[in-house]
């Protein structure tokens, strides 16, 4: 199972969600491998921001080895699920996808813990720190429930 998170800088929240995703993938040794990617190219070549590194960090989290790359389409063959922060995130993904076997690899993150309600993982990068705790909290509900539905998927075979 390869996923990718995707936001728009990759520097701020699909970081943090690759490497807390990478992070439940040893709690639970399961077999998958994560990446993360930006819509815009503003930050290409870059560390995650510094306020990313601090939470992480904070949580027992090392995400300084990542650096920011843009999204492209060969992500939709790549990757069996790509998952979005926000609305505008997912259209931009969602108008890149050419067949409907893409598009179902598609879906907002949040919709993992908040099923059918399309909420956003809110872009932290111009307010303060409390929004990088918050994101933080939102990411790790999410990539524990993935991670825990992979694990039940093993299991079942
Ligand atoms: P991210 O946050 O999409 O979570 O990485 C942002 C990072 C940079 C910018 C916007 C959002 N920017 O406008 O440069």
């Amino acid at each position: 199972m390869k996923i990718l998170m995707v936001c728009l800088g990759n520097i701020c929240r699909s970081p943090l969600a690759e490497g807390i995703m990478k992070a439940k993938s040893k709690k639970y040794n399961i077999d998958i491998s994560v990446d993360s990617a930006g819509t815009a190219a503003y930050h290409v070549d870059e560390m995650p921001d510094p306020r990313s590194i601090e939470v992480a960090r904070k949580n027992g989290i090392d995400i300084t080895d990542q650096r920011a790359r843009k999204f492209k389409t060969e992500d939709f063959h790549h990757f069996d699920r790509i998952y979005a922060m926000d609305e505008s995130n997912y259209y931009d993904l969602a108008a890149q996808t050419q067949t409907d076997h893409e598009k179902e690899k598609l879906d907002m993150i949040l919709n993992v813990t908040h099923p059918g309600q399309n909420k956003p993982v809110p872009d932290p990068y111009y307010g303060g720190k409390d929004g990088f705790d918050n994101v933080f909290a939102m990411l790790d509900n999410a990539c524990e429930k993935i991670a825990q539905e992979i694990a039940d998927l093993h299991q079942a075979k």
